[in-house]
């Protein structure tokens, strides 16, 4: 697969804060490759870096095959549509959208013809005469991108363009930038604390914890594989359900042990090597929607909140004094808040996380559980 970045074993401290932690990546020519984490966790400093507005302290970044960690962001074939991006709002839309190309020395006619294209694309040619402070939000956004698409960059790096807009329209922008990134193939490096938007525009995901790269992968495989803890709760609206407990082993048979309680786990113990976590604090996890009302299920509870979710309900169980677990239902006919129920679970979709460092155990078939 061709790379147009390559980011390797990057690192970047400020004073005690180590912003970026060893991060290395490829972003392939054509996809959409998204940064995600929480706020402070290096999305930013890791973007800036590639921009070349920052040097790493550590590690060497490529684009389009050429190192150009000594580089200055003007020789580096990127261009970075900042969070708080800016409109000069005396100037005309055009005026904003040809102001990259007036500082790189492009001769007018030259300047007129890409300004007329990118406006075709972003459909701003009708706002074009328009002052850029009059036009609205999204707009706006679309003028701070035209920017950057008309120096014709080999890599558009955005950092969360869409914050300042709202949701109704972040959504429209989300789908129109997945289009216009299609239509143009453009390589674009993506940033943003939003999962949701992140699974929505995505080729592929790199989930960022604490200056750390923890998972890449295309938006179902973070979705349904999440290899920590940490990625499981992240991912995910709702969130997964989670109960912690004790792994044990009674008679031949695995056990989640939970104050009272005990979880067969016999089926899940067939997809994971669990024997390295016996007796050790586990924290199981699995989506509403892989959870059932089940009358031969495994725990009972009973239903304390019902939700109207479209053509389901999402019921709202106690299982435990503690455990509140959700699931959705298409069968609610005697379902009433205070209903006793039993729920079961595919085993297929259970994720099993060592509490302490938070990883997974290895498939069955290969090594021995946590390595
Ligand atoms: N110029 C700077 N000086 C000092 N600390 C910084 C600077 N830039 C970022 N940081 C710190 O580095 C960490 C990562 O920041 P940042 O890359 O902006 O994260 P994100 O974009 O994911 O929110 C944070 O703890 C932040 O406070
Ligand atoms: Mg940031």
């Amino acid at each position: 697969m061709n790379a147009d970045v390559v980011v390797e074993s990057v690192s970047k401290r400020f004073g005690d804060v180590v912003a970026v932690d060893g991060v290395s990546f490829d972003v392939y020519r054509g996809e959409i490759f998204t940064l995600l984490g929480p706020s402070g966790c290096g999305k930013t400093t890791t973007l800036r870096i590639i921009a070349g507005l920052e040097r790493p302290d550590r590690g060497r970044v490529y684009i389009g095959g050429k190192d150009v960690t000594d580089l200055p962001p003007q020789k580096r074939d990127v261009c970075l549509v900042f969070q708080e991006y800016a409109v000069f709002p005396h100037m005309s839309v055009y005026e904003n959208i040809a102001f990259g190309l007036k500082i790189r020395r492009i001769s007018p006619s030259d300047v007129g013809k890409r300004v007329s294209e990118v406006a075709e694309v972003l459909e701003l040619t009708e706002h074009l005469e328009k002052r850029a402070g009059r036009v609205g939000l999204s707009e706006q956004q679309k003028i701070a991108l035209a920017r950057c698409m008309v120096v014709e960059p080999r890599v558009l790096l955005l950092d969360e363009p869409l914050t300042l807009v709202d949701a109704r329209t972040r959504e429209k922008m989300r789908r129109e930038l997945r289009e216009i990134q299609r239509k143009i193939g453009i390589t674009m490096l993506y940033v943003t604390h939003d999962q949701l938007e992140a699974l929505m525009l995505s080729d592929r995901i790199a989930v960022m914890s604490k200056g750390k790269l923890v998972q890449v992968g295309t938006p179902i495989e973070i979705y349904d594989n999440p290899q920590s803890l940490f990625v499981a709760q992240f991912i995910g609206s709702p969130t997964m359900n989670f109960i912690e407990g004790v792994l044990r082993k009674y008679g031949g048979s695995f056990i989640l042990e939970s104050g009272n309680f005990r979880i067969p786990l016999d089926d899940v113990a067939k997809l994971y090597n669990l024997e390295n976590l016996m007796d050790r604090e586990v924290v199981i996890g699995f989506r509403p929607e892989d959870g059932s009302i089940d009358a031969k299920g495994a725990v009972e509870g009973s239903v304390e909140v019902i939700e109207v979710v479209g053509d389901r309900l999402a019921l709202h169980v106690r299982v435990f004094r503690d455990v509140v677990l959700k699931v959705y239902t298409t069968i609610y006919d005697d379902v009433v808040i205070g209903s006793k129920v039993r729920l079961s679970v595919n085993p297929n979709k259970v994720h099993v996380f060592d509490k302490i460092s938070g990883r997974k155990p290895l498939p069955t078939g290969v090594g021995h559980g946590i390595p």
